[in-house]
């Protein structure tokens, strides 16, 4: 019997690489260039599987491709806002994502960039890096002390809850947060956690705003310059989550008229493109999308794509079935 057929977008851990091609006739990507929209299509048609990641927009346009052979979008990644999955799901694709695996890489790159922006780190590198430093001063690159201090979560799945777990625990730190559903007694209980009514309130009393929610439609520009304005001058606005939660413009403006104090970014809109208004800015952290980027995060996303793949291929339910 023919072996199922994978396409991947782009290069993945060896190991992981290794394991599907002694199972399935797997097409990889050597040059790890993202395909085009005509590649990608051209995979739905010829393959029985396609294993994208966040730098590949599966759009309706690509999914509603005609021909195709494809049956199950396996993405590489916990957030799945790179595919239109309604459109998957009116074509009958299935979907999977990777949850779980990457939950506390992506906490301790929210923690990293709470830290250094509290702290100017990233402004500090920069001063010793340009040959700047003219040595300890009492005044120099004076920063907010962290612990203590309240943390407001925007979003409580995960990813929020590890990261509320080393600031309570680690830094002694409030936790606030605002989700649209109630989460778990207990997980509220464990962190002394205190949920806000509405984004606002959160937004006006924490001395950190750290960003959990998916991307896409219902959550763009969710952090707009009206909500910004709200925020404490002292204040510094996190996020790992996805760059078109915030408004960058808005952004920008707040960083630069000191409406708050910092904000430490890992996602942005329309990566890897910059606005090169951040670019001059002390007062902002810029990383590149880190937030998995372990050796050993980066294979357990593997595996978990490859034991959702193995499932539908031995006809049982992907345990992380998305659509
Ligand atoms: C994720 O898993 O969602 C990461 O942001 C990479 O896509």
């Amino acid at each position: 019997m023919n072996k199922p057929k994978l396409v991947i977008t782009r290069k993945w851990p060896k190991s992981v690489e290794d394991q599907l091609s002694a199972l399935y006739d797997v097409q990889l990507n050597a040059t790890d260039i993202p395909m085009m929209d005509a590649e990608l299509k051209h995979a739905l048609q010829t393959a029985d599987a396609l294993l994208p990641t966040v730098t590949d927009k599966i759009t309706a346009d690509i999914i509603n491709v005609p021909n195709k052979r494809a049956k199950i979008i396996g993405n590489f990644g916990v957030g799945y806002n790179n595919i239109d999955v309604a459109a998957a799901k009116e074509q009958g694709l299935i979907v999977t994502n990777t949850p779980h695996v990457l939950t506390d890489c992506t906490a301790d790159i929210a923690m990293l960039l709470l830290l250094m922006s509290a702290r100017r780190a990233a402004e500090g590198s920069r001063m010793i890096q340009n040959q700047q430093w003219p040595g300890w001063c009492p005044t120099q690159l004076v920063g907010q002390k962290v612990t203590g201090k309240t943390l407001g979560l925007i979003g409580f799945g995960r990813i929020a809850q590890a990261m509320a777990k080393k600031a309570h625990f680690g830094f002694d730190m409030t936790i606030l947060f605002y989700a649209p559903s109630a989460p778990a007694q207990d997980s509220i209980d464990n962190l002394q956690a205190t949920r806000c009514n509405t984004i606002e309130e959160l937004l006006a009393i924490s001395d950190f705003v750290s960003l959990h929610c998916p991307g896409g439609v219902t959550t763009q520009h969710l952090i707009n310059e009206q909500r910004l304005k709200l925020m404490r001058p002292t204040a510094h606005l996190i996020n790992t989550a996805r760059g078109d939660v915030v408004d960058s413009k808005a952004l920008i403006k707040a960083l630069k008229h000191h409406w708050i104090a910092g904000a430490g970014l890992d996602v942005f809109e329309n990566e890897p493109h910059i606005d090169p208004a951040f670019l001059n800015l002390d007062n902002v952290t810029l990383l590149p999308h880190l937030g998995s980027a372990t050796e050993e995060t980066r294979v357990a996303m593997g595996e978990r794509v490859l034991q959702n793949i193995n499932a539908f291929f031995t006809n049982k339910e992907p345990g992380d079935r998305v659509v």
